[in-house]
């Protein structure tokens, strides 16, 4: 039988997971049958009735497991309802157009896989006590430093669980 729902991320800090976490809840609200599972414990979708796939962003991508995940699974995701959402802090500076169609044109590689029926644009958190210490890492401090991204938790648990209730009949 294949009447579960599939909610499948890729994160590094642990935001995205909650996030995850948070949209199947609000999806098996009216009943429905959730798993939340990292897009790397998923290989087979065929219990699956429909999938909702999320990543962080790193450096204006998603993570590479969850392109991986799109591109590997492709034929399977295109015959299922799929959406997508997406974390990155640049939400967190601004949620105007401008922003949102920057953030919105990262996700064309997904895109160009499988045409997800939604996709959900969310702020994230940069929380530097949970990142390791890289280049990376330091390149981020100074970018928060010079005022260009914010940092804390900056999670709209509103608007996440209002775009889970807006996909729930979709699925
Ligand atoms: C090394 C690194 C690079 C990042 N690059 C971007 C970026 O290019 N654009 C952006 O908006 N957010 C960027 N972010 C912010 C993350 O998308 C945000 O912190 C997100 O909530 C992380 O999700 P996670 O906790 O699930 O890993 C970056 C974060 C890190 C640590």
């Amino acid at each position: 039988m294949n009447d579960k729902i599939l909610i499948t991320y890729a994160s590094r800090s642990g935001s995205t997971a909650e996030i995850a976490e948070a949209i199947g809840k609000t999806i098996a609200q009216n009943g429905a049958q959730v798993d939340v599972l990292p897009m790397r414990e998923v290989t087979d979708l065929t219990l699956y009735r429909a999938v909702v796939a999320g990543s962080a962003i790193r450096k204006s991508k998603w993570l590479p497991e969850a392109m991986q995940f799109v591109q590997t699974l492709r034929s399977e995701l295109r015959q299922k309802p799929f959406a997508t959402f997406t974390v990155s802090i640049t939400l967190a500076m601004s949620n105007t157009d401008q922003y949102r169609q920057a953030v919105s044109e990262w996700i064309q590689p997904v895109r160009l896989q499988v045409r997800p029926l939604s996709e959900g644009l969310f702020a994230g958190m940069l929380d530097f006590h949970k990142l390791p210490l890289t280049f990376d890492s330091l390149l981020l401090g100074g970018v928060v430093a010079l005022g260009i991204f914010p940092k804390g938790d900056r999670r709209d648990w509103n608007a996440i669980r209002s775009w889970a209730e807006g996909i729930r009949p979709l699925l």
